[in-house]
């Protein structure tokens, strides 16, 4: 996925000092500078980091098993520097994913309601990754988000939702946004567990944004019932025209859960005529996920980005490979209007529209990629003559010839990359 310049740069500088100031008020770091300080990161960051890469990347893990962190921020032996390791290390990342996200949907078009105050929940925020992420994507490529805001957000560790409360606070000023406050509540949230289980209680209100990031997999139920108890949440807790923003790992098992979820909301829809729910990326529609045909198959974005100096020196130590950012998502609409309307730039390519769901590389003069539309997924070459494709890209209009195997595109009315 392409990023405008003015996002995918603004963490090289400013950012470090931004979250410095933060943590050194909170007494989280000794003082403003030692993330500069190597001796600090070896001995208080960098071991936490290391576990929790590992628990994270086992790929075979725990889709499903909803063994996610929970355990873990309790049994280590130093959960503050365990916390601490998450919040310099994970969620900055996690934050750029969902920037990246929110300018995705800028890119297409989407604008939000001039009148229409922002009233957002995260779900599973920890240290407010979503929250600061749509900031951070409003901050550098705005959607037109209403300058007053509430977050709402849900978390089932006490320590890292006031950590996340705080942080947020303390991001949203910096970024400009004065008037967005926070409204914590301290839940685990059950999906199976008697009338009160779900997404939210009863009478909790209507939201206009959703933003759920590294959540959704900690759960042990199964797709189905998560899309179940998605589709009942979002009809009494989701405004109309609201959006949900869902972003998960880029791993097999865990991005193919995700895709199953959209599979069973699908088919939910379909079967009960709900016309308010619409995928409305990354997928360019209603079709049958092109990934799920293949066992060994699953889908997933990546995204550049300059990173803060401090997490360029915490990968080097942690031989971690950061400079993109793999991950799975799915954006959901509950509108019904047309979606050229809600993304107007993909209107007027009707059933047409590809995205490219892998790198391009170059066959001879041709460009090679996969990509994936109404009839699913396939291979395809185009005569690029110089340009460059990348994984995310969006075909407008292409006319194409063969198979899955083996296509050509011929021609196209238009091309969405940077
Ligand atoms: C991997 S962290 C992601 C944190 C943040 N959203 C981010 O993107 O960095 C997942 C968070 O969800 C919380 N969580 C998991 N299951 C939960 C549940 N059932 N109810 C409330 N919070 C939950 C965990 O405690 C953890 O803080």
């Amino acid at each position: 996925m392409r990023v405008p310049e003015e996002l995918e740069t603004a963490f090289k500088n400013g950012f470090q000092e931004i979250l410095e100031r933060f943590a050194a008020q909170k007494g989280l770091i000794p003082e403003a500078g030692s993330l500069g300080s190597e001796r600090f990161l070896a001995r208080s960051v960098i071991p936490h980091v290391q576990k929790l890469s590992s628990l994270f990347n086992r790929e075979e893990n725990t889709a499903g098993q909803g063994s996610g962190l929970d355990p873990y921020w309790k049994e280590s032996s130093n959960p503050g520097n365990l916390r601490l390791a998450y919040f310099l290390s994970f969620m900055p990342c996690n934050l750029f994913r969902v920037a990246s996200i929110w300018s995705e949907l800028g890119r297409l078009g989407f604008r939000w309601p001039a009148d229409r105050p922002l009233n957002a929940i995260e779900f599973g925020a920890g240290p407010a990754a979503g929250a600061c992420g749509i900031a951070a994507g409003e901050r550098f490529s705005a959607l037109g988000l209403s300058k007053v805001a509430t977050w709402a957000l849900i978390e089932q560790e006490k320590a890292v939702l006031q950590m996340g409360a705080d942080w947020a606070s303390h991001y949203f000023a910096e970024l400009g946004f004065r008037d967005w406050g926070t409204r914590s509540f301290h839940r685990k949230i059950q999906l199976n567990a008697g009338p009160q289980s779900g997404f939210l209680p009863r009478s909790a209100p209507r939201f206009n944004l959703w933003v759920a990031s590294y959540f959704l997999n900690e759960f042990p139920e199964s797709s189905a019932e998560l899309a179940e108890s998605l589709v009942r949440s979002w009809d009494r807790h989701l405004d109309e025209e609201g959006l949900v923003i869902i972003v998960e790992p880029a791993l097999r098992a865990q991005s193919r859960r995700l895709l199953e979820v959209r599979r069973e909301l699908l088919r939910i829809r379909e079967k009960r005529g709900i016309d308010w729910l619409q995928v409305l990326l990354p997928c360019l529609g209603h079709q049958a996920c092109g990934a799920l045909e293949a066992k060994e198959d699953w889908c997933h974005e990546e995204v550049s980005w300059w990173r803060p100096p401090y997490i360029r020196e915490i990968d080097e130590m942690a031989k971690l490979d950061r400079k993109t950012l793999p991950f799975s998502y799915l954006v959901i609409a509950k509108s019904r209007r047309a979606r050229d309307q809600i993304l107007p730039a993909l209107a007027g390519s009707g059933e047409r529209a590809h995205r490219l769901v892998s790198p391009a590389h170059l066959e001879g003069r041709d460009s090679e990629f996969f990509i994936c539309g109404k009839e699913g997924k396939r291979r395809a070459r185009y005569r690029a003559e110089g340009d460059s494709f990348e994984r995310g890209d969006i075909l407008l209009g292409a006319e194409i010839r063969g198979d899955s195997q083996a296509s050509r595109i011929e021609k196209m009315k238009g091309r969405l990359g940077k």
